[in-house]
């Protein structure tokens, strides 16, 4: 009687804290760790907004979200017709944003290193992409990091791996070396780090929105649609272009993911090993202590001591790169120095290449890195390096549980919704030469 009246209390008592019906033991156990460790103490600090919620996701205020911008910039982004400005003539009209930002490698190059202007070839998500014969290595449009996944951006306020673009926020102090790079002349009109890098990042990628652009492929129209309030001056250059593009990977979020949708209330959307893992990710890892809120990122800068791109063989980098400074490249800080950018970890089984220098190549690896917590990379002085990041001791089923997490639960199976049927020009994407136009089944 004594024990039934205890079982009774103890149902109650789990009903009552949990609000809903949560039957399964681990389902009561992540609520009450994500709950712990959440931003604001509540299952919805980990959730993020529907990708056409456009009050609930986080924008620049001088560039509110609209359905007529977004359309714009989801056909920009794959648009091969803007490559322009390409060095050698049969560059031109071959690669896009997308091309370094695939949207089936989670919106990462799907190689160690992306190669936009002088590349040739796509294979399935970019991994076959090559040099093109009459480029020398020194004319390609390539970067000395991994392209950063662009999966919940809506989330970064200032970008890159050193966070240098953007005016507020983590770079409010940081004014006084701008003046630095000529890259950051963006940021003196103070916006949000999207904003700023798209507007630079058209220009270091060779692409131009010329009357061509607009009459003979016919954008103008959805810029008039899109930007009603600037005067026809201005309504069609670099800063529109940026605008239209910042509101469209604002909107690329992975709410379909299964720990999205758990956290939504669907407590089938995981396995039980999934959710194992997530309990390992949000508890004993302590990878909730960089990765935080909605899209798992922070705007914190850390060593983890990993190597560089060069050290992978990437093309036009070495080991002067200003890059593999990380925040102190930007800050000019010491005490900044080899730190990167938190990044968002949505969709990461998708592309094999993790890290700034694309050093590891499985998911396995990653969490083993973490587990070991000793710095791969000889050159990192010691005291740079972030104290959470030390041995983990994980058993092998934590280990497993964890990767299944990332590989499973954290990944939006449906990122094609992003892509757009065709773009104007009627051009293939996100790569038009002769290669790619094979690979992706244009021709
Ligand atoms: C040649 C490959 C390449 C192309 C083309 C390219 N990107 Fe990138 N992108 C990168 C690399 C590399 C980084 C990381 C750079 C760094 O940290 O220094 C990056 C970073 C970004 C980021 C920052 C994300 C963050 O979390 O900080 C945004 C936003 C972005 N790219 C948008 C675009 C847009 C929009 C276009 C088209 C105008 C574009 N990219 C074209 C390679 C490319
Ligand atoms: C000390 C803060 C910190 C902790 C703790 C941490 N991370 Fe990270 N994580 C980072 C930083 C910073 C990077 C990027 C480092 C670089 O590339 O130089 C990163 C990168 C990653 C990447 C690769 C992302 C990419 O774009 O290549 C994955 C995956 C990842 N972390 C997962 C985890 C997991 C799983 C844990 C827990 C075991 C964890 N992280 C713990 C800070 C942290």
């Amino acid at each position: 009687m004594k024990k039934g009246l205890l079982f009774l209390g103890l149902t109650i008592l789990v009903y009552a804290c949990t609000g809903d019906r949560l039957t399964n033991p681990l389902d009561i156990e992540l609520k009450n760790a994500l709950e712990r460790v959440s931003p604001n103490k509540n299952l919805s600090g980990w959730e993020l907004p529907q990708s056409d919620d456009y009050s609930r996701i986080p924008t620049e205020s001088q560039n509110p979200l609209s359905d007529a911008k977004v359309e714009l910039g989801k056909m920009l982004f794959y648009e091969t017709g803007l490559a322009r400005n390409s060095v050698h003539e049969n560059g031109g009209g071959t690669y896009s944003c997308a091309t370094c930002h695939v949207p089936s490698a989670g919106f990462m190059p799907g190689r160690a290193q992306g190669i936009a202007d002088g590349g040739i070839g796509f294979g399935s998500i970019g991994e076959s992409r090559i040099m093109m014969d009459n480029y020398e290595e020194t004319e390609l449009d390539v970067q000395g990091a991994r392209a950063l996944s662009l999966l919940n951006v809506a989330y970064v306020t200032n970008t890159t791996w050193s966070g240098k673009f953007g005016a507020r926020d983590v770079n409010e102090g940081t004014e006084d070396v701008w003046p630095f790079d000529p890259l950051l002349e963006a940021n003196y009109e103070g916006l949000s780090g999207l904003e700023s890098q798209n507007m630079e990042g058209l220009d270091l990628h060779r692409m131009v929105v010329d009357d061509f652009v607009l009459d003979i492929l016919g954008y103008r129209e959805m810029y008039d649609e899109a930007f009603p309030d600037f005067p026809e001056s201005e309504r069609y250059g670099r800063k529109t272009t940026s605008f239209a593009v910042s509101a469209y990977i604002r909107t690329l979020l992975s709410t379909e993911a299964p720990f999205q949708r758990w956290v939504r209330g669907d407590e089938d959307a995981m396995s039980d090993q999934e959710k194992r893992g997530a309990l390992v990710f949000f508890g004993k890892a302590g990878c909730y202590r960089c990765h935080k809120g909605p899209a798992l990122n922070s705007m914190e800068f850390h060593a983890l001591g990993v190597f560089d791109l060069y050290e992978s063989g990437g093309f036009n980098t070495g080991p002067e790169d200003i890059r593999n400074f990380g925040r102190g490249g930007f800050t000019l800080r010491p005490e900044d120095n080899y730190k990167f950018k938190v990044p968002g970890i949505y969709n990461m089984g998708d592309s094999p290449f993790y890290f700034h220098g694309s050093s590891r190549h499985s998911l396995r690896s990653v969490v083993d890195y973490f587990n070991r917590g000793i710095p791969e990379n000889p050159r990192i002085p010691g005291e740079q390096i972030s104290p959470l990041f030390h041995p983990l001791n994980l058993t092998e089923g934590e280990i497993e549980d964890l990767i299944t997490f990332l590989d499973n639960g954290l990944r939006d199976p449906n990122l094609e919704r992003y892509v757009p049927d065709f773009v104007l020009s009627g051009n293939c994407f996100p790569n038009n030469d002769s290669l790619s136009r094979r690979d992706l089944g244009c021709d």
